[in-house]
């Protein structure tokens, strides 16, 4: 795992947006992975404005978002496939039948998990995985005790996931029970995940998931055991971390980040 803190929140956006271009620059079939959130509206907009001045082609590129709610229709301004179109995909030159999200409203939900599954695996695996970080540390939906070998399914919401996505809709009571979600063994199989985190209240997940003891307790922990991960905080997320300094030295020396820095 590699750690990059960046000054601010605008920087360390800026930062990934820059990652997934130049991967999608040198790979324009990419098969991407997604996420929702407050801290990806940040990725997005410069992503869409790096495809109106720089001319970024997403035409060719693949998309499959981390999860969606179960019972809500894209049409729902809470769905993720809302969000979706919304922040990125109505705002750049994505193929919509190249976007894919689990379908929240399918009447059998299992096998709608398996058949995510099977996509996935038909356009030959994900090639990087873009995820932020829950309050409590989940990444997905991957609630705490989520194995770390789990696949795509329903799982309930936690509390205070409930608690954390109420102001989105209105209240908690109307804040869906469950969603679909990619499970953590899901996510361990791309070929590069990269997780962004912003914000003071986010300071202290951050430092466990980086620095903590693995545990199927925090989902993001279990990124310790991917081949290539890259954590972008800005410096009010990196504040609990404890080897703040050898990863500032790790970034300003490591030359594949050199066109980055
Ligand atoms: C939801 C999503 C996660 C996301 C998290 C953090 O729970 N399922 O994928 O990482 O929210 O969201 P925010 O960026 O708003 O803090």
């Amino acid at each position: 795992m590699e750690a990059i803190i960046q000054p601010t929140q605008e920087a360390a956006s800026l930062l990934v947006a820059r990652i997934l271009a130049k991967e999608l620059r040198d790979n324009p079939s990419l098969v991407l992975g997604l996420a929702t959130g407050a801290t990806m509206e940040a990725v997005y907009r410069l992503l869409v404005k790096m495809g109106r001045d720089e001319k970024l082609d997403f035409s060719l590129c693949r998309t499959f978002n981390l999860d969606e709610y179960v019972g809500l229709s894209a049409a729902d301004s809470g769905s993720f496939r809302y969000y979706m179109d919304r922040h990125f995909f109505s705002q750049v030159n994505l193929d919509r039948r190249n976007t894919h999200l689990p379908d929240g409203l399918a009447a059998d939900l299992a096998a709608e998990c398996r058949a995510y599954e099977e996509k996935i695996q038909r356009c030959g695996g994900i090639d990087v995985q873009l995820l932020g970080i829950g309050k409590a540390g989940h990444i997905g939906f991957n609630e705490p005790l989520s194995a770390l070998r789990s696949r795509t399914r329903v799982k309930a919401l936690a509390p205070a996931t409930i608690e954390q996505n109420a102001p989105l809709f209105g209240g908690a009571a109307n804040v869906p029970r469950r969603a679909i979600t990619m499970g953590v063994g899901t996510i361990l199989q791309c070929q590069r995940c990269i997780l962004l985190a912003t914000g003071a209240d986010k300071a202290e997940v951050v430092a466990k998931a980086v620095e903590g003891p693995i545990t199927a307790m925090i989902s993001a922990t279990a990124l310790q055991l991917h081949p290539r991960c890259t954590v972008v905080v800005d410096k009010e997320a990196g504040a609990k971390l404890q080897a703040a300094d050898y990863y500032r030295w790790i970034f300003d020396n490591e030359p594949e980040w050199e066109e980055f820095r």
